[in-house]
């Protein structure tokens, strides 16, 4: 007996080497990323405005930097970006996304939610302020966001959502402890909504030491050259490598849930 679930025409494409590679699949969709406007986000922004795609873009309170990427967005894409502004820990902020999304005609399809925060504290100063603090910005305020963008998705037409972590998620790093484990969490968080949601795909990026954004200092400042020198990672990574692989769990066709896509050049690896 054969399957009900076969697909005898895909399987006879298949026999004959016919595959289906689509470009610009993410044209005309719509997408909130949330913390769009920081170093990485702006890449995955102009790298989905460069696709089609119909973008809401938030950001907490730097409004001259939002302006800016809306410009050159504007300038090298011709795309318009719709922007949000305020913290995500506040109710109507996260609604304003919601609002935002709504007003542009077509099902919400994808969030991306880079908003964080690297929580520096030296460790004599880390107190329960300190730390509570770090779980409202990287854990309560994110996942908060994800289940009424992720909940609207699911009653709709279902989608893709994409949260950032961190490497320090995922491996033990010295001086992480206020960063880190609300981002391991966030992971963890990530699996279970994608093992609730059934049209949803909810997946996670884990950056490592990366260019732009809240590493630019650490990484300008020498930090991380010992990982270079040693051989341990060839460069320190890039914004586009982050977008790639945002995008990668984005497209509509895209057949993983659940996932920790860990974007380090290999330095958990191997250090
Ligand atoms: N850069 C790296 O090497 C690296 C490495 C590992 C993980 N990450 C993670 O990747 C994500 C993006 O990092 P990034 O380097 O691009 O950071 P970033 O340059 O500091 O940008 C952060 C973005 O999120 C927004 N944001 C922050 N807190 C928010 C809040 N409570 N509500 C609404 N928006 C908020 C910021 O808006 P404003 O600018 O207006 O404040 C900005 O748009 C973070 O989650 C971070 O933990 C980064």
């Amino acid at each position: 007996m054969t399957s009900p679930y076969w697909d005898e025409k895909l399987a006879e494409r298949y026999r004959r080497f016919q595959y289906e590679f689509p470009e610009r699949a993410l044209g005309g969709r719509v997408i909130a990323v949330a913390g769009g406007t920081g170093g990485l986000g702006a890449a995955t922004v102009a790298l989905l405005a460069r696709e089609g795609a119909r973008l809401v873009v938030g950001y907490r309170a730097n409004r001259s930097r939002a302006e800016a990427l809306r410009r050159a967005v504007a300038e090298q894409y011709d795309a318009t970006l719709h922007l949000v502004e305020g913290d995500l820990a506040e109710p109507a902020v996260r609604r304003a996304y919601r609002d935002a999304a709504e007003a542009l005609g077509a099902p919400l399809y994808g969030v991306v939610i880079f908003a964080g925060d690297a929580a520096r504290v030296k460790w004599e100063e880390l107190d329960a302020a300190a730390l509570e603090a770090s779980l409202r910005a990287n854990y309560v305020a994110p996942i908060l966001l994800a289940k009424e963008l992720g909940s609207a998705m699911e009653e709709a037409a279902g989608g893709s959502m994409v949260l950032l972590a961190t490497m320090q998620a995922v491996a033990p790093f010295e001086s992480s402890l206020n960063y880190a484990p609300p981002k391991a969490a966030l992971a963890h968080a990530a699996r279970i909504l994608a093992r609730q949601w059934r049209r949803v795909r909810v997946n996670v990026v884990a950056p490592g030491a990366t260019i732009a954004g809240m590493a630019e200092a650490s990484v300008s400042g020498g930090k991380y050259d010992p990982y270079i020198s040693g051989g341990v990672i060839p460069r320190f990574g890039r914004p586009e490598d982050i977008a790639r692989a945002v995008r990668f769990f984005l497209e509509p066709d895209n057949y993983t849930t659940g996932q920790v896509l860990v974007v380090d050049g290999g330095l958990t690896l191997r250090r």
